[in-house]
Protein backbone atom coordinates (compact mmCIF):
# COMPACT_ATOMS: atom_id res chain seq x y z
CA UNK A 1 0.00 0.00 0.00
CA UNK A 2 1.44 3.44 -0.78
CA UNK A 3 2.52 5.67 2.12
CA UNK A 4 -0.94 7.46 3.36
CA UNK A 5 -0.66 11.08 3.22
CA UNK A 6 -2.27 12.37 6.14
CA UNK A 7 -3.71 15.37 7.98
CA UNK A 8 -2.45 15.06 12.36
CA UNK A 9 -4.79 17.43 13.91
CA UNK A 10 -3.68 16.73 17.79
CA UNK A 11 -3.77 17.77 21.51
CA UNK A 12 -0.56 16.65 23.02
CA UNK A 13 -0.86 14.75 25.02
CA UNK A 14 1.40 12.06 26.02
CA UNK A 15 -0.26 9.60 23.50
CA UNK A 16 -0.57 12.26 20.83
CA UNK A 17 2.97 12.98 21.31
CA UNK A 18 3.69 8.79 20.48
CA UNK A 19 1.36 9.18 17.35
CA UNK A 20 3.37 12.46 16.24
CA UNK A 21 6.59 10.12 16.54
CA UNK A 22 4.26 7.06 14.84
CA UNK A 23 3.10 9.30 12.08
CA UNK A 24 6.33 10.60 11.22
CA UNK A 25 7.94 7.18 10.63
CA UNK A 26 4.37 5.47 9.12
CA UNK A 27 2.89 8.20 6.91
CA UNK A 28 3.51 11.28 4.80
CA UNK A 29 2.50 13.81 7.19
CA UNK A 30 1.45 16.52 5.47
CA UNK A 31 0.91 18.97 8.39
CA UNK A 32 0.42 18.67 11.95
CA UNK A 33 -1.88 20.90 13.14
CA UNK A 34 -3.36 21.46 17.15
CA UNK A 35 -6.26 22.21 18.92
CA UNK A 36 -7.40 23.19 22.97
CA UNK A 37 -7.91 19.66 24.34
CA UNK A 38 -5.09 18.21 26.88
CA UNK A 39 -3.67 21.65 27.67
CA UNK A 40 -4.82 25.06 26.51
CA UNK A 41 -4.01 25.81 22.28
CA UNK A 42 -0.78 27.46 23.52
CA UNK A 43 0.94 24.59 25.11
CA UNK A 44 -0.66 21.43 22.70
CA UNK A 45 1.22 23.74 20.03
CA UNK A 46 4.20 24.43 21.87
CA UNK A 47 4.22 20.48 22.83
CA UNK A 48 3.65 19.12 19.18
CA UNK A 49 6.88 21.71 18.05
CA UNK A 50 8.82 19.90 21.24
CA UNK A 51 8.24 16.93 19.73
CA UNK A 52 9.14 17.65 16.22
CA UNK A 53 12.34 19.20 17.58
CA UNK A 54 13.35 16.62 19.90
CA UNK A 55 12.59 13.40 17.08
CA UNK A 56 14.17 16.27 14.18
CA UNK A 57 11.08 15.95 12.06
CA UNK A 58 11.19 18.93 9.64
CA UNK A 59 6.99 18.89 9.58
CA UNK A 60 5.03 22.01 9.99
CA UNK A 61 2.97 22.82 12.68
CA UNK A 62 -0.21 24.75 12.52
CA UNK A 63 -2.07 26.30 15.66
CA UNK A 64 -6.03 25.83 15.23
CA UNK A 65 -8.65 26.43 17.14
CA UNK A 66 -8.00 27.87 21.13
CA UNK A 67 -11.98 26.80 22.29
CA UNK A 68 -14.77 24.52 20.86
CA UNK A 69 -17.42 25.77 19.37
CA UNK A 70 -20.28 26.23 21.80
CA UNK A 71 -18.97 24.85 25.09
CA UNK A 72 -16.77 26.18 27.55
CA UNK A 73 -12.71 25.34 26.60
CA UNK A 74 -11.74 22.18 29.27
CA UNK A 75 -8.50 20.87 30.37
CA UNK A 76 -6.96 17.57 31.41
CA UNK A 77 -4.60 18.07 34.01
CA UNK A 78 -5.11 15.38 35.72
CA UNK A 79 -3.98 12.97 33.04
CA UNK A 80 -1.15 14.76 31.10
CA UNK A 81 0.13 17.73 33.60
CA UNK A 82 -0.58 21.39 33.49
CA UNK A 83 1.57 21.46 30.62
CA UNK A 84 -0.08 19.02 28.83
CA UNK A 85 3.10 16.99 28.62
CA UNK A 86 4.13 16.79 32.31
CA UNK A 87 6.78 13.87 33.10
CA UNK A 88 10.54 14.60 31.99
CA UNK A 89 12.41 17.83 32.09
CA UNK A 90 10.99 19.95 29.43
CA UNK A 91 13.81 21.34 26.73
CA UNK A 92 13.66 24.91 25.25
CA UNK A 93 11.73 24.84 22.57
CA UNK A 94 13.02 27.11 19.28
CA UNK A 95 10.58 26.11 17.01
CA UNK A 96 8.15 27.96 15.71
CA UNK A 97 4.75 27.34 14.59
CA UNK A 98 3.84 27.92 11.12
CA UNK A 99 0.83 29.62 11.17
CA UNK A 100 -2.20 30.09 13.36
CA UNK A 101 -4.39 29.14 10.36
CA UNK A 102 -4.98 25.17 10.53
CA UNK A 103 -8.44 25.43 9.66
CA UNK A 104 -7.23 26.97 6.33
CA UNK A 105 -4.75 24.39 6.00
CA UNK A 106 -6.92 21.28 6.43
CA UNK A 107 -8.88 22.74 3.77
CA UNK A 108 -6.36 23.84 1.13
CA UNK A 109 -4.63 20.74 2.10
CA UNK A 110 -7.36 18.76 1.59
CA UNK A 111 -7.99 20.33 -2.04
CA UNK A 112 -4.60 20.27 -3.26
CA UNK A 113 -3.65 16.81 -2.74
CA UNK A 114 -6.48 13.61 -3.69
CA UNK A 115 -6.80 10.76 -0.49
CA UNK A 116 -5.21 13.04 2.42
CA UNK A 117 -6.49 10.92 5.67
CA UNK A 118 -7.51 13.25 8.44
CA UNK A 119 -6.33 11.49 11.49
CA UNK A 120 -8.25 13.92 14.48
CA UNK A 121 -6.69 12.85 17.83
CA UNK A 122 -8.32 15.69 20.23
CA UNK A 123 -11.26 17.45 20.43
CA UNK A 124 -12.69 17.91 16.22
CA UNK A 125 -13.29 21.55 16.69
CA UNK A 126 -11.02 22.24 13.77
CA UNK A 127 -12.24 19.55 11.48
CA UNK A 128 -15.80 20.44 11.98
CA UNK A 129 -14.84 23.99 11.62
CA UNK A 130 -12.76 23.12 8.29
CA UNK A 131 -16.14 20.82 7.05
CA UNK A 132 -18.03 23.69 8.19
CA UNK A 133 -16.32 26.38 6.32
CA UNK A 134 -15.62 23.81 2.89
CA UNK A 135 -17.89 21.03 2.69
CA UNK A 136 -16.72 20.16 -0.37
CA UNK A 137 -13.68 18.50 1.65
CA UNK A 138 -15.73 15.79 2.92
CA UNK A 139 -15.67 14.08 -0.49
CA UNK A 140 -12.21 14.75 -1.12
CA UNK A 141 -10.48 13.22 1.44
CA UNK A 142 -9.35 9.80 1.56
CA UNK A 143 -11.36 9.61 5.08
CA UNK A 144 -11.51 10.33 8.91
CA UNK A 145 -9.95 8.47 11.68
CA UNK A 146 -10.18 9.72 14.71
CA UNK A 147 -9.52 8.69 17.90
CA UNK A 148 -12.76 9.51 20.37
CA UNK A 149 -16.01 7.99 21.74
CA UNK A 150 -16.51 4.85 23.19
CA UNK A 151 -19.18 1.77 22.12
CA UNK A 152 -19.19 1.50 26.32
CA UNK A 153 -18.35 3.55 29.36
CA UNK A 154 -16.51 6.90 28.91
CA UNK A 155 -13.15 8.39 30.67
CA UNK A 156 -14.41 12.29 31.71
CA UNK A 157 -17.89 11.09 32.34
CA UNK A 158 -19.57 7.67 32.78
CA UNK A 159 -21.17 7.87 29.13
CA UNK A 160 -18.51 10.21 27.51
CA UNK A 161 -14.94 9.80 26.29
CA UNK A 162 -12.84 13.21 26.37
CA UNK A 163 -12.10 14.29 22.76
CA UNK A 164 -15.85 14.29 21.77
CA UNK A 165 -16.96 15.59 25.21
CA UNK A 166 -14.82 19.17 25.16
CA UNK A 167 -16.06 19.67 21.92
CA UNK A 168 -19.64 17.60 21.36
CA UNK A 169 -20.99 19.97 19.00
CA UNK A 170 -17.68 19.49 16.56
CA UNK A 171 -18.01 15.57 16.97
CA UNK A 172 -21.91 15.46 15.58
CA UNK A 173 -20.85 17.68 12.77
CA UNK A 174 -18.24 15.15 12.03
CA UNK A 175 -19.77 12.15 12.16
CA UNK A 176 -23.24 13.54 10.57
CA UNK A 177 -20.56 13.97 7.27
CA UNK A 178 -20.54 10.14 6.50
CA UNK A 179 -17.44 11.41 4.76
CA UNK A 180 -16.51 8.35 2.41
CA UNK A 181 -14.88 6.77 5.59
CA UNK A 182 -15.01 7.82 9.32
CA UNK A 183 -13.49 5.26 11.05
CA UNK A 184 -13.66 5.44 15.14
CA UNK A 185 -10.78 4.33 17.67
CA UNK A 186 -13.15 4.65 20.71
CA UNK A 187 -11.80 3.47 24.25
CA UNK A 188 -13.55 0.38 23.78
CA UNK A 189 -10.57 -0.22 21.73
CA UNK A 190 -7.93 1.68 22.82
CA UNK A 191 -7.96 0.20 25.67
CA UNK A 192 -6.89 -3.03 24.43
CA UNK A 193 -3.23 -1.44 23.50
CA UNK A 194 -1.29 -0.28 26.73
CA UNK A 195 2.35 0.27 27.53
CA UNK A 196 3.31 -1.11 30.94
CA UNK A 197 6.61 -0.74 32.97
CA UNK A 198 7.99 -3.27 30.42
CA UNK A 199 7.87 -1.06 27.36
CA UNK A 200 9.26 1.91 29.66
CA UNK A 201 12.30 -0.06 30.35
CA UNK A 202 12.66 -1.21 26.86
CA UNK A 203 13.11 2.66 26.17
CA UNK A 204 15.26 3.35 28.62
CA UNK A 205 17.41 0.59 27.78
CA UNK A 206 18.31 1.36 25.08
CA UNK A 207 18.83 5.17 25.73
CA UNK A 208 18.77 8.10 23.13
CA UNK A 209 16.95 11.98 23.71
CA UNK A 210 13.71 10.71 22.29
CA UNK A 211 13.34 7.37 23.78
CA UNK A 212 14.17 8.40 27.09
CA UNK A 213 12.30 11.16 26.54
CA UNK A 214 8.98 8.95 26.23
CA UNK A 215 10.00 6.49 28.88
CA UNK A 216 9.84 10.48 30.86
CA UNK A 217 6.27 10.65 29.60
CA UNK A 218 5.50 7.16 30.04
CA UNK A 219 6.25 7.41 33.81
CA UNK A 220 3.99 10.13 34.55
CA UNK A 221 1.08 8.84 32.44
CA UNK A 222 1.47 5.03 33.61
CA UNK A 223 1.36 6.69 37.73
CA UNK A 224 -1.79 8.58 36.35
CA UNK A 225 -3.90 5.65 35.45
CA UNK A 226 -2.32 3.53 38.89
CA UNK A 227 -3.60 6.48 40.86
CA UNK A 228 -6.66 6.88 39.36
CA UNK A 229 -7.81 2.89 38.36
CA UNK A 230 -5.33 0.79 39.88
CA UNK A 231 -3.76 -0.29 36.51
CA UNK A 232 -0.18 -0.97 35.58
CA UNK A 233 -1.07 -0.02 31.94
CA UNK A 234 -1.62 2.89 30.24
CA UNK A 235 -3.73 3.15 26.64
CA UNK A 236 -1.82 4.32 23.53
CA UNK A 237 -5.41 6.08 22.61
CA UNK A 238 -3.86 8.03 19.83
CA UNK A 239 -1.10 5.95 18.00
CA UNK A 240 -4.42 3.58 17.27
CA UNK A 241 -5.87 6.20 14.42
CA UNK A 242 -3.13 6.39 13.16
CA UNK A 243 -2.66 2.76 12.99
CA UNK A 244 -6.13 1.98 11.63
CA UNK A 245 -4.75 3.82 8.58
CA UNK A 246 -1.74 2.31 8.12
CA UNK A 247 -2.29 -0.86 9.69
CA UNK A 248 -6.12 -1.16 9.11
CA UNK A 249 -5.89 -5.00 8.82
CA UNK A 250 -4.82 -4.93 12.82
CA UNK A 251 -8.30 -3.61 13.45
CA UNK A 252 -11.37 -5.45 13.25
CA UNK A 253 -14.42 -2.56 12.57
CA UNK A 254 -18.20 -2.50 12.46
CA UNK A 255 -20.11 -0.53 10.04
CA UNK A 256 -22.30 1.82 12.78
CA UNK A 257 -24.61 4.52 12.50
CA UNK A 258 -23.31 6.79 15.51
CA UNK A 259 -24.75 10.02 16.64
CA UNK A 260 -23.32 12.27 19.40
CA UNK A 261 -25.01 13.53 21.96
CA UNK A 262 -24.70 17.37 22.67
CA UNK A 263 -27.45 18.89 24.97
CA UNK A 264 -27.76 16.03 27.66
CA UNK A 265 -26.76 17.51 31.04
CA UNK A 266 -25.77 13.89 32.07
CA UNK A 267 -24.84 12.08 28.82
CA UNK A 268 -23.45 15.09 27.32
CA UNK A 269 -20.68 13.77 24.75
CA UNK A 270 -21.91 10.37 24.38
CA UNK A 271 -21.34 8.24 21.09
CA UNK A 272 -24.70 6.77 20.67
CA UNK A 273 -23.66 3.95 18.44
CA UNK A 274 -27.02 1.79 16.66
CA UNK A 275 -25.97 -1.92 17.75
CA UNK A 276 -29.62 -3.10 17.01
CA UNK A 277 -29.77 -6.40 15.24
CA UNK A 278 -31.24 -5.63 11.93
CA UNK A 279 -31.25 -1.84 12.20
CA UNK A 280 -32.37 0.40 9.24
CA UNK A 281 -30.24 3.11 10.56
CA UNK A 282 -27.32 4.14 7.82
CA UNK A 283 -24.10 3.66 9.11
CA UNK A 284 -21.76 6.45 8.72
CA UNK A 285 -18.93 5.28 10.61
CA UNK A 286 -17.12 2.18 10.83
CA UNK A 287 -16.11 1.19 14.79
CA UNK A 288 -13.10 -0.60 15.29
CA UNK A 289 -13.57 -3.00 17.96
CA UNK A 290 -10.54 -5.27 17.84
CA UNK A 291 -7.03 -4.63 17.16
CA UNK A 292 -3.51 -7.10 17.21
CA UNK A 293 -2.26 -5.33 20.47
CA UNK A 294 0.95 -7.42 20.21
CA UNK A 295 1.57 -6.12 16.62
CA UNK A 296 0.29 -2.55 17.46
CA UNK A 297 2.58 -2.02 20.33
CA UNK A 298 5.67 -3.61 18.25
CA UNK A 299 4.82 -0.84 15.50
CA UNK A 300 4.87 1.68 18.10
CA UNK A 301 7.61 0.93 20.06
CA UNK A 302 9.50 0.24 17.09
CA UNK A 303 8.70 3.65 16.34
CA UNK A 304 9.74 5.30 19.34
CA UNK A 305 12.91 3.29 19.00
CA UNK A 306 14.17 4.32 15.76
CA UNK A 307 14.73 8.34 16.73
CA UNK A 308 17.21 6.40 19.12
O1 LIG B 1 -9.86 10.17 25.91
C1 LIG B 1 -8.57 10.01 25.37
C2 LIG B 1 -8.25 11.15 24.46
O2 LIG B 1 -8.29 12.37 25.19
C3 LIG B 1 -6.83 11.08 23.88
O3 LIG B 1 -6.81 11.69 22.62
C4 LIG B 1 -6.03 11.88 24.85
O4 LIG B 1 -4.88 12.46 24.24
C5 LIG B 1 -7.01 12.95 25.20
O5 LIG B 1 -6.96 13.94 24.17
CA1 LIG C 1 -5.26 13.51 22.16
Amino acid sequence: MATPKIILDCDPGHDDAVAILLAARQCDVLAITTVSGNAPLEMTTANALLMCQLAGLDLPVHAGADRPLLVPAAHAPRAHGATGLDGPPRPDVHLEAASNDAVDVIINTARAHDDVWLVPVGPLTNVALAIRQAPDIVERVAGISLMGGAVGPGNVTPTAEFNIWADPHAAQIVFATGAPLVRMAGLNLTHQLCVGPSETAALRAQGGIVPEFVAGLFDFYLAGYRERAGLDAAPMHDPCAVLAVTHPELFTFGARHVEVETSGDVTRGMTVADERPGTDATPNCEVAYSIDAATALELIVDAIRSYG
